[in-house]
C-alpha cells in the first residue's frame, strides 16, 4: 500500500511516498531556513508563505521520485499536531484537498509519535535491516520537545517526562546565538565540540533525581554567564565552550534515557528528532546502552530532522488500524 506522506509542521514542506509503513520510496524536504536565518530563529509567517508556493512542487516531486502519479496514491498523511499554526494549515488544506478531489482517504499524524515512528523506515538497500521491537522507551529531541515515553504500539505512548523549561534543540539554538555562531545551531556546536575536548571547564547537568523530567535553561544560562565574563577579560574559546555544553546535554539525555529502561525492564530505546542527529549524542548512547543491555535505534540522518517519509510511515498503521476496526 503506498501512502503519501506531507509535513508542513515548521520551516520545512516535506512530501514522501513509503510503501507498507517501511519502504521509503522517496523523500523530498523544501525547506526556508535561508529566509529565517537573517532573524536567528524562524519567523512562521515567512514559512507558511513559503510553504504555499513550494507545496505543489514537492508533493509532484515526491510521486514522480517514486515513478508515480496521483490515481497510484492509496491514501494520505499529514501531519496534524503540534507545530505552527500557520504552516501546518498549508498542509492539512493541501493534503484535504488532494484527499476528497482523488476519493483517497486522509489521515492525521502526530508529529512527536512521527519522529520516533521514523526508526521503523528502511530504504530498498535496507531491506534486510532488522526492524525495532516494541514496547519501548521513545526518546523525541527536537528545537521544540525534550520528552521522554513508553511507547506501547506505534501510536500508544506514556509520558514518562519533558522538558520544564527548554526544548534540547532550543537549547543548542540559544548557546550558538551566545557564541555568534548563528542558526540553527545544533549542527555547528556538534562540528565545533569535536575541536574544544577539554576536562576544566564542567557546566551544570540538572539531574533532578525522582523525575523523568529535563532542563536546560540552566546549562544554557551558565553559558551565556561565562561567556560574558570572559569575553572581555582573558577570552574564551568557543570550541571548548561547545563541547563542555554539549557534555552536560549529553549525558543528561544519556542517563535518564537507560535509567527508564532499566526501572520499566525494557531493552529498546528509540530515539527521534532533529537532535538525534548529534553525532556525540549517537555514539555516547550506543557505548552505554551496549554495556546495559540495551538496543538502541537512532533513524538514518535524513530521517531524523523533520520529513514526511515518517509521516508516511505512521500513517500507514492509523490506517491499516482503522480499517481492521471497521
Ligand atoms: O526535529 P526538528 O527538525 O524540528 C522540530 O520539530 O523542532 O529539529 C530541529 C532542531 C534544531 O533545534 C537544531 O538545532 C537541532 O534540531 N539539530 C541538532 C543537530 N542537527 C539539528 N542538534 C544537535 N546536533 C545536531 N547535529
Ligand atoms: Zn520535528
Amino acid at each position: 500500500m503506498k501512502i503519501l506522506g506531507i509535513e508542513t509542521s515548521c520551516d520545512e514542506t516535506g512530501a514522501a511516498v513509503v510503501d507498507d509503513g517501511w519502504l521509503v520510496r522517496s523523500n523530498i524536504v523544501a525547506s526556508s531556513l535561508k529566509d529565517h536565518q537573517q532573524y536567528g530563529g524562524i519567523i512562521p509567517e515567512i514559512a507558511s508563505r513559503r510553504q504555499l508556493e513550494l507545496i505543489h512542487y514537492v508533493v509532484c516531486e515526491a510521486l514522480s521520485k517514486a515513478k508515480m502519479s496521483l490515481p497510484d496514491v492509496d491514501c494520505i498523511a499529514v501531519t496534524r499536531k503540534p507545530g505552527l499554526i500557520g504552516s501546518l494549515l498549508v498542509g492539512i488544506s493541501f493534503a484535504r484537498a488532494l484527499s476528497y478531489s482523488l476519493g483517497k482517504p486522509l489521515v492525521d499524524v502526530d508529529h512527536i509519535k512521527a519522529h520516533i515512528y521514523a526508526n521503523f523506515l528502511r530504504l530498498e538497500s535496507e531491506k534486510g535491516v532488522p526492524l525495532p521491537r516494541l514496547p519501548a522507551i521513545g526518546l523525541v529531541v527536537s528545537g521544540g520537545h525534550s520528552s521522554l515515553y513508553h511507547v506501547r504500539d506505534y501510536d500508544r505512548f506514556d509520558l514518562l517526562g519533558q522538558t520544564r523549561d527548554d526544548a534540547v534543540g532550543e537549547a543548542f539554538d540559544k548557546v550558538a546565538r551566545i557564541l555568534d555562531l548563528g542558526y540553527p545551531g545544533g549542527p555547528v556546536i556538534d562540528r565545533l565540540a569535536k575541536q574544544g575536548i577539554n576536562q576544566e571547564l564542567r557546566f551544570p547537568r540538572a539531574a533532578m533525581p525522582n523525575s523523568y523530567d529535563f532542563s536546560f535553561s540552566g546549562v544554557k544560562t551558565a553559558v551565556y554567564n561565562y561567556v560574558n565574563k570572559h569575553k572581555s577579560a582573558s577570552g574564551f574559546d568557543p570550541a571548548k565552550v561547545a563541547y563542555s555544553f554539549q557534555e552536560s546535554v549529553v549525558d543528561v539525555l544519556v542517563d535518564k534515557s537507560l535509567l527508564a529502561c532499566q526501572r520499566r525492564g525494557i531493552e529498546s530505546l528509540l530515539i527521534g528528532g532533529g537532535v538525534a542527529a548529534n553525532s556525540t549524542l549517537r555514539q555516547r548512547m550506543f557505548e552505554r546502552a551496549k554495556s546495559v543491555g540495551v538496543q538502541v535505534y537512532f533513524p538514518a540522518m535524513s530521517f531524523c530532522l523533520d520529513n514526511a517519509a515518517m509521516i508516511a510511515g505512521l500513517g500507514y498503521r492509523l490506517f491499516s488500524k482503522q480499517r481492521r476496526k471497521e
